[in-house]
Parts: C-alpha cells; structure tokens; sequence
C-alpha cells in the first residue's frame, strides 16, 4: 500500500506522522512518501508566527473549533513524549508538482494521495476559493517580553492590526493581503508594523531586528478536508484534500490530520472489502 503526501508543512507532516502512527502496526506494508518542493525550513508554516489561538469566537464553523480543540490536546500530549520523533517515513525533495505528474501515474502508481499542498497548487485543478492571505513578520530579539499581544481591529479585518508574540525571537505583525501573491518583504509593511507595535509596546524600539519574513497564507472560506476518486491515465486514485488552513494552519493542524487519518481509514476498510488489499480486517 503505498501513500503519496503532496506537501511538507505542517499538514502534510502532521497527516502523514498522525496515519501512520494509527495504521503502521494494523498495515505492515503501508508505504508513507512525502513529496515536495520545499522542506523546512522554508515552508509557510516554518516562517509563521508560531502562535496557537484559541477560537475565541469560532467563526460560525462548530467543526474548526473542535479541530482546535484537538490540536491543543495533542500538542500538550506531544510535550511529554519523545517518542513522537521518530517518524521513518521516506521524503521526497526537489518533486514540483507544475513539472511532474503526481506519483499516481508513474509505474506501480500509489493508491492514495494526500494533498496537503497549501497555497501553490499548480495548475493541475485550479481551486478558484483559495486565494493568498500575504502575510509578512519582523523578528526581533526581545527576551523580556513574556506575553503575547494580539490586536483585532474590525475595520482592517484580521490580521492587519498590530501582535506580539514571544518565543525564541519575538515576532512582530501584522498584515493580511487577501489576493497579493507577493513572497518579498515590502518596505511599507515593514515600516507599518513597525510604528504600530512600538506605539502598542514602546520599549521595543530598543529591540535589534534579526530577521524577516513574507508568506503567504492559504486562505480559503472553510479548509478543504474531503476524499475524492480521481482518475489519472488508466488508474484510479483515492485523494485526501487537506488544505486551506489559512492563518490558523498551526492551530488546528493536528485535528485535521487526525480527520484526513480518518479518511484514510474508510478507504482501506473499502479496499478490503473489495479485496483488492489483503491484511487483516480494521
Ligand atoms: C505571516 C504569517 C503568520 C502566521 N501566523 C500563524 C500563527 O500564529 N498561528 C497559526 O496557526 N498559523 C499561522 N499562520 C498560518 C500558517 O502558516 C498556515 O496555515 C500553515 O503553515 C499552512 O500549512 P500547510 O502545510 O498547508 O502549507 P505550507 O507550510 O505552505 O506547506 C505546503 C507544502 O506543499 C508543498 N507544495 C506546494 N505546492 C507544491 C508544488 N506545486 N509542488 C511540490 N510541492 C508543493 C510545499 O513545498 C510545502 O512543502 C501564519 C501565516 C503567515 C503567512
Ligand atoms: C490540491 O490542492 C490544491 C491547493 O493547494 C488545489 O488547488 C488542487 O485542486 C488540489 N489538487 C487536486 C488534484 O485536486
Ligand atoms: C503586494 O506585496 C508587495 C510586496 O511584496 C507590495 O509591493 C505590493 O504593494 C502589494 N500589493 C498590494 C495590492 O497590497
């Protein structure tokens, strides 16, 4: 059995790390590969903020809370168990999706994919509701700031008002460019930032800057997270859609690879019940 991951961020990991630890010891032949063209550090969830949020108000969508929830539970689980690293499944670099046919087509084809490819899909099936959330950090060195402050301003919209997150380095935002497909960091988002984090916490004016950062958020009205049976040359594939997770990918990621783990699961209870999969009943 063998299983194509398309995308190396934190969906595609978390999906492909969540399947295989609920299915390695029940499917002894399950193969995870992961393909991509960019590894960390340099996908969109490497440069984010690193913040997880609490939904505070959730959206109106009872299912993204939920996944919130989980995510929390397991990264709080995750603290405590240095198990969680060893992962042995098989990366598969420098593999760009606009050049090379998915690896369902190639000879001995895999059987599931899961596309988990966030914001460049390619233009193998244009989705037309994701769009890019342009998003761009300043990271300073700032040890003495010890909570995080996060700004809404309703007017701007999301996003575009000013935070401050701690961590290794303290990350400064916000903007949120609905449509701007830009990866450069642009002086006026810089300045922006900024004299509205210094005005929101005026000793950071003394802050050394160390780095800074553009990405592009994958924002979409709901994250696409559903199976779908495509046919590729004379093969028949199973795909597992997981993207979409817009500014709150990190915050929700595991509850969506446990829901894409799920997925998989009634696809191989199908393929076993049509016996083209043998191996013991799940
Ligand atoms: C400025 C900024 C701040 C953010 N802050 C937060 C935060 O505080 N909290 C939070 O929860 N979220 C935050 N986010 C959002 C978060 O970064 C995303 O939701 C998350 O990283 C999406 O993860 P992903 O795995 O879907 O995408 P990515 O991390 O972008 O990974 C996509 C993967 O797919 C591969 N891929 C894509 N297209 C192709 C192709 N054509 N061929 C081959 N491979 C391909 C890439 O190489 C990559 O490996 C922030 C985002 C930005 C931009
Ligand atoms: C895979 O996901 C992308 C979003 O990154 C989407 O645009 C595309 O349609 C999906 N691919 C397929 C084959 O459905
Ligand atoms: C998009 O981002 C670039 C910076 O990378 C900036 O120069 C440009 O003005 C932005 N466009 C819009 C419409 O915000």
């Amino acid at each position: 059995m063998r299983v194509a991951v398309i995308g190396a961020g934190v969906i595609g990991l978390s999906s492909a790390l969540c399947i295989q630890e609920q299915f390695q010891s029940l499917l002894p032949s399950l193969q995870l590969e992961i393909y991509a063209d960019r590894f960390t550090p340099h996908t969109t969830s490497d440069g984010a903020a690193g913040l997880w949020q609490p939904y505070v108000s959730d959206r109106g969508n009872l299912q993204e809370t939920l996944w919130n929830k989980e995510t929390f539970d397991h990264l709080l689980g995750q603290l405590h168990s240095p198990a969680a690293k060893e992962m042995g499944l098989f990366l598969i670099s420098g593999y760009n999706l606009f050049r090379e046919p998915p690896p369902v087509r190639k000879e001995q084809g895999v059987d599931v994919v899961l596309n988990c490819s966030g914001m460049r899909s390619g233009d193998l099936q244009p989705d037309p509701e994701l769009q890019p959330g342009r998003g761009q950090i300043i990271k300073v060195l700032a040890p003495w700031v010890k909570h995080f402050i996060i700004t809404h301003d309703l007017k701007s919209g999301i996003y575009n008002s000013p935070y401050v997150i701690p961590g290794e380095f303290t990350v400064l935002g916000g903007v949120y460019q609905h449509g701007n497909w830009s990866e450069e960091n642009s002086a006026k988002d810089h300045k922006s930032i900024w004299d509205s984090c210094c005005q929101l916490l005026p000793a950071l004016q003394k802050a050394k800057i160390v780095g800074e950062w553009s990405g592009l958020r994958p924002a979409r009205p709901s994250v696409r997270l559903e199976r779908e049976s495509i046919r590729l040359g004379n093969r028949q594939a199973e795909v597992i859609h997981n993207y979409g997770h817009g500014g709150f990918g990190l915050t929700i990621h595991w509850g969506c690879a446990m829901a894409a783990a799920r997925l998989f699961g009634t696809i191989l209870q199908e393929k076993q019940q049509l016996g083209t999969l043998p191996g013991p009943r799940l």
